[in-house]
């Protein structure tokens, strides 16, 4: 008797987190805020520990309710979960299962086409074009009658780029009613471009979704809010889609402790602001130093960078590892490297310059070769 296992998920690979930096080294692999907590969330947090033999409270009522009123929609239509990850998967078992499609463009979040499997339904990636922004037109083409969710990841992981809200707005509204399109927003807030409304603090996601029945929008607490190790985020949703959400969520995966540390840090928006400018200086600062040492880096409006090094991508991986810089490398397609501290770029710097010295080195030792088989 052999044990029961389930076919499909052979075709699934487990999720690849972000590789581990030794000691010292910088962890520019997984996109996290190079700051540690606000002392005001930490203290919010301290203070809720000794509660922790309760339950949370299933509804983050408290919670949906301060996200209804920051983002002026109704509380029926937020609804948290334990990362955006896990929003993202409930979105699709809200929406799809077998014989069902769910699209995205490639490459984009790791995690898409392992939750649409998990879901018995089936994955239908759409290639970026050749400036790694969503193909749109090739989107809209690959709709079939099966279609039922589509995600665009804006800006895009691990490329960086944006689709600008006008054409967004225009593939919506080619989209069938009967489709959702789901906006994953998790690194809106370090983008520049005019896609996120600085003075309201967020992007056109949520303008589309007040403007269409079939958009919702992912964000996280994990990227901009700097609390990737507590795990919650959130969705805005058509309420009827938001209801089936529910149904499909682990019941209390979202901590009291994370809830609390959310609400903390609605309160802190400013002080976390002058944080998320630090990253997009860094993150524009890398891009001039790669750009500097002949790796065309993407154009990126997210809290990390995209080199498209295709073959040279082990070389350029390996040449940062040396400098004690940890990256997330796509075998011979691209290195994402997140942006950090000034210390962490600084760095960056040094590895980029390390590996400058070390080519001029082995070519002089070439010439120097050639020069005596030619004597
Ligand atoms: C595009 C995108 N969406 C969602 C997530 C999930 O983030 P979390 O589950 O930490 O909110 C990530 C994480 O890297 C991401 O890159």
């Amino acid at each position: 008797m052999s044990l029961p296992v389930r076919p499909d998920l052979e075709a699934v690979p487990a999720y690849r987190q972000g590789r581990a930096a030794p000691d010292g080294a910088s962890k520019l692999s997984s996109n996290e805020s190079p700051h540690p907590p606000l002392p005001s969330v930490i203290a919010a947090v301290q203070d809720r520990l000794a509660r922790v033999n309760r339950y949370p409270d299933m509804s983050a009522d408290a919670l949906r309710r301060r996200i209804a009123e920051r983002h002026g929609v109704d509380v029926e239509q937020v609804t948290v979960g334990a990362g955006s990850v896990e929003l993202a998967a409930q979105l699709i078992h809200a929406t799809a299962g077998a014989g069902d499609e769910v699209m995205f463009a490639w490459r984009s979040f790791e995690a898409y086409p392992s939750l649409v499997r998990i879901a018995g339904a089936t994955p239908v990636a759409v290639p970026l074009d050749a400036d790694h922004r969503h193909d749109l037109d090739a989107m809209l083409a690959a709709i079939t009658p099966r279609t039922r969710l589509i995600f665009v990841c804006n800006p895009n992981n691990p490329t960086g780029t944006v689709v600008g809200a006008d054409e967004l707005e225009r593939f919506v509204a080619a989209v069938p009613r009967d489709i959702l399109v789901v906006i994953d927003e998790a690194y809106v807030h370090f983008d520049r471009s005019v896609y996120f409304d600085a003075s309201r603090g967020r992007g056109a996601g949520i303008e589309l979704f007040r403007r269409h029945p079939h958009i919702a929008v992912l964000h996280t607490f994990s990227k901009a809010y700097g609390l990737a190790g507590l795990r919650i985020g959130y969705a805005i949703s058509p309420a009827v889609i938001a209801e089936n959400q529910r149904k499909t969520a682990l019941p209390f995966g979202v901590t009291d402790l994370a809830q609390t540390a959310a609400i903390a840090s609605l309160d802190a928006e400013h002080e976390l602001a002058i944080r998320i400018d630090d990253v997009v200086v860094q993150r524009e600062r890398m891009s001039a130093l790669l750009e500097a040492a002949g790796w065309s880096p993407s154009p990126s409006q997210a809290n990390f960078v995209w080199v498209p090094s295709g073959p040279r991508t082990a070389h350029l991986e390996g040449l940062l590892r040396a400098g004690g810089v940890i990256t997330r490398a796509f075998a011979g397609e691209g290195v994402r490297i997140s942006s950090g501290s000034a210390e962490d770029i600084d760095r960056v710097e040094a590895a980029l310059a390390a590996a400058a010295r070390s080519a001029r080195t082995q070519n002089l030792q070439h010439q120097h070769v050639n020069e005596e088989v030619r004597a």
